[in-house]
């Protein structure tokens, strides 16, 4: 499994498990399913809900905590500064640990009363306190990071953004880039609509593998972190055996054309949804 170091020297598995939309009921059977499959890296956030059985598949599978990569997400309604490390310790609780690997603020809401510049300081006394190693932000504009980046601030360690076929997001993975900030894919697999597509099907024929696999390598060839989220052990082992398939140059420039700039999830220009306040 390929490791990517991050700008603040802890290393991150290029590739894991996402769980949003995974019920709590639910999260521990499929989490212990890939931790025996060999993922080493679990997504997860206060805003999905299932911290609690994401933190039980890690205790059951025994696992030594160091070989584990564990994110989780600051939730909307968490972005006070006095709530962020007390959320965060909400979260520990709720997974059983004493630290995670990644903490990230989990959307910018731009329009809301409180600034995200004042959020992500809070988060930086939040990394202080030794409760998570690195941290970073989620669905940051171009324009949001540049905020957050002055001379006397911490760049973050990652911007998790959408990121697959149909939105390839070249220019703000540049600027990414450019900042120092590893770029983390969701919804990698566009949200399950990679495998209704008939163009990448004959991409896929063509290359001789799933298009699951020619989507997950083309990910990771060009360099982003991903984990992907299935709900049968047989889809998750064949996601995890991409890991394994190289793709020539052609396959990957088809995949390349595929771009057309198109979101399947929220636009965070817009977004400013804030959950009740119930934590
Ligand atoms: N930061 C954010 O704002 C944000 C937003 C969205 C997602 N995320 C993270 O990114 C992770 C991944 O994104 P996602 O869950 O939205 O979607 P995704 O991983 O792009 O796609 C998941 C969909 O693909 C299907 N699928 C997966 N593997 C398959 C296979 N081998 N063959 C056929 N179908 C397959 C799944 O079906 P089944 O489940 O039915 O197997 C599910 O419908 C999330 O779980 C979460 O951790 C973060």
């Amino acid at each position: 499994m390929s490791l990517i170091t991050l700008n603040d020297g802890f290393s991150i598995p290029q590739f894991g498990f996402g769980t949003w939309q995974i019920p709590d009921e639910q999260a521990r059977d499929r989490v212990a399913e890939a931790l025996e499959i060999g993922y080493r890296h679990i997504d997860t956030a206060q805003m999905y809900g299932n911290e609690s059985g994401v933190g039980r598949a890690i205790a059951e599978s025994g696992i030594p905590r160091e070989e584990l990569y564990v994110t989780t997400k600051l939730n909307n309604n968490n972005h006070a500064p006095d709530r962020v490390i007390s959320s965060l310790g909400d979260s520990l609780e709720r997974l059983g640990l004493d630290h995670v690997d990644l903490f990230l603020i989990h959307w910018p809401l731009p329009e809301i009363d409180i600034d995200y510049v004042d959020t992500w300081n809070a988060m930086i006394t939040a990394r202080g306190t030794g409760q998570t190693r690195s941290i970073g932000v989620s669905n940051f504009t171009a324009e949001n990071l540049r905020r957050i980046t002055g001379p006397d601030s911490v760049v973050p360690a990652v911007n998790q953004i959408e990121v697959h076929p149909y939105l390839a997001q070249n220019d703000l993975r540049a600027v990414d880039a450019e900042l120092g900030i590893a770029t983390e894919a969701w919804s990698p697999l566009a949200m399950g609509t990679v495998f209704e597509d008939p163009q990448l099907a004959a991409i896929a024929e063509r290359a001789g593998h799933p298009v699951s696999a020619i989507v997950i390598a083309w990910h990771l060839q060009r360099g982003d972190i991903l984990f992907p989220k299935a709900s049968s052990a047989a889809r998750i082992r064949e996601n995890f055996e991409a890991q394994n398939v190289q793709l020539d140059a052609e396959t990957i420039a088809a995949i390349d054309a595929l771009d057309e700039g198109r979101r399947i999830g929220p636009d965070p220009v817009t977004f400013n949804w804030v959950p009740a306040d119930e934590v």
